[in-house]
């Protein structure tokens, strides 16, 4: 088996469980829009950009709309999902996350984000941990965002180590798929109908076996 030189890790759902903040602001702008949503089909949307769930929320009314309205909603999510931003603090690591990230940081691995997040440096900076990583792959970073492998590969160019060499922490199906397109050794954090395409598998971030994935360190 090639040797693991770097993690690639996403954030939302992860290292911190950001996802109840973007249901929220979800929920908010179709609560204004008078369009049905529930906490299940904000399932579909993990991992999913910006536009793409607002694509999803809409459903078949999105044609109603025209591109300044979607820019204008997208916009309003946003201003909702930061005003929830500014409560978020290092009580938001989900459990494990913080010992994974020292865990990788002393078997001398590279440590990066892959995130479809515009917003991965506020949540970054607000996790006090944006200093941490030697790379950040976010929304910003690329033109095709996950399922295509390209963030994920952009951030392994930005390490400077080949894709074969990265392994990447996802919890999301599009993230998986992304992560396996771009040949990378993909662990999958969640149930096996969404992730189950990984290589390996945890229940959570907790769950992780490092020693499984890397073998004992020396
Ligand atoms: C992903 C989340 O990390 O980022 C998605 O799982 C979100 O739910 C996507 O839609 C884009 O986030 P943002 O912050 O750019 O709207
Ligand atoms: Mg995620």
């Amino acid at each position: 088996m090639t040797c693991i030189q770097a993690f690639i890790l996403d954030l939302d759902g992860v290292l911190t469980d950001t996802s109840i903040y973007h249901f929220q602001a979800w929920k908010r702008l179709a609560d204004d829009e008078q369009i049905p949503f529930t906490r299940a089909d904000n399932e579909h949307l993990r991992g999913v950009s910006r536009r793409q769930s607002l694509m999803l929320l809409l459903g078949t009314q999105r044609n109603d709309y025209t591109e300044a309205e979607i820019q204008e909603m997208m916009a309003r999510k946003n201003s909702y999902y930061q005003e929830l931003l500014a409560e978020l603090t290092t009580a938001n690591f989900l459990p494990g996350a913080s010992e994974l990230l020292q865990a990788l940081k002393q078997r001398g691995l590279k440590v990066a984000i892959g995130s479809a997040s515009k917003n991965t440096h506020t949540v970054l900076r607000r996790l006090q941990i944006l200093e941490l990583f030697d790379a950040i792959g976010d929304g910003y970073s690329v033109e095709h965002t996950k399922p295509a492998p390209d963030l994920f590969l952009h951030v392994a160019a930005e390490l400077g180590v080949a894709p074969e060499t990265c392994a990447v922490v996802e919890d999301a199906r599009s993230g998986v798929e992304a992560a396996l397109a771009g040949n990378m050794l993909t662990i999958g954090i969640g149930p096996e109908e969404r992730v189950g395409a990984a290589h390996y598998r945890y229940a959570s971030t907790a769950a992780i076996d490092l020693d499984e994935i890397l073998g004992s360190p020396k």
